[in-house]
């Protein structure tokens, strides 16, 4: 065994005790639009929209929890495996709710930040998402991260071949990859560690989310689908986070 580390880098200071009841950084697998459709008989469609309705609410819940990130995933690099109406539907709500709640973010205060390659919904709306961007960029109360065409095993594989392009231009030597040289390469280098991750809809996977980032988050599973996600149901997660002792390997 390697003799104990003098510091703990990496562990946030909740774990050391001050625990903090409040997660600095939650992550959302917003799922089961399609189910809250189909048991109302509706098109999908209609969840999705619905679902775009519960962003907002766990937008305003995150900034009255005080919460730093909240990460939300909204579209999967493996969700292209559905029908070209639903993508459709899906990149039409995105245009829509972006011009209508740009304002909204501006005047909360919320900074929009992107993961993900959604450059691939097309020039326009990977536009209309960069200008978003921008405007939002000096907004400290809450950072809005939207994962859109995101996966985390491409997100994974980016950073391993972007440390090996470093390598081989002689910038850094193949043993000084460590953890912290790759998780520097993430998407979310510049974000604090995941505390709480969160998915609706009762299924119990992590559908390719933040697998690295999720090391030592806490994990609820709600039954709730995710149009009916509500305040409710964010402080019931926030409640159980809240119980939960965090150890991160120490006792
Ligand atoms: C989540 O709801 C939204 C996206 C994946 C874009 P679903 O569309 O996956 O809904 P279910 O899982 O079919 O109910
Ligand atoms: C995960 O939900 C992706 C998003 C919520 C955007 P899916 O509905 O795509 O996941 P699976 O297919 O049930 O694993
Ligand atoms: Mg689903």
């Amino acid at each position: 065994m390697s003799p104990k580390p003098a510091a703990t880098p990496g562990i946030p200071p909740a774990a050391r005790g001050g625990e903090s009841a409040v997660p600095r950084h939650v992550a959302i697998i917003m799922d089961g639009n399609g189910r809250w459709a189909t048991k109302r008989g509706l098109p999908r469609v209609a969840g999705h929209r619905a679902g775009a309705e519960a962003v907002r609410k766990a937008i305003e819940v995150a900034v009255e929890a005080g919460i730093e990130v909240l990460t939300l995933y909204a579209f999967s690099s493996e969700n292209w495996r559905r029908s070209d109406a639903e993508i459709n539907d899906l990149t039409g709500l995105m245009r829509f709710y972006l011009e209508r709640e740009l304002k909204t973010l501006e005047k909360e205060g919320v900074r929009l930040k992107l993961i993900g390659e959604p450059a691939a919904f097309g020039a326009e709306l990977a536009a209309k998402l960069e200008r978003a961007v921008e405007r939002t960029a000096s907004n400290q109360r809450l950072t809005l991260v939207v994962a859109l065409n995101y996966g985390s095993r491409v997100e994974i594989a980016a950073a391993a071949k972007m440390l090996a392009e470093r390598a081989v231009a002689g910038e850094i030597a193949a043993d000084q990859i460590d953890e912290a040289l790759l998780g520097a390469e993430l998407q979310t280098a510049d974000l604090p560690d995941l505390d709480l991750l969160i998915r609706t809809s009762g299924e119990v996977r992590l559908s390719n989310f933040l697998l690295w980032q999720s090391a030592y988050a806490e994990l609820v599973f709600l039954d709730t689908l995710w149009p009916d996600f509500d305040e409710a149901a964010f402080g019931e997660a926030l409640g159980l986070f809240a119980q939960r002792q965090r150890r991160f390997g120490g006792r």
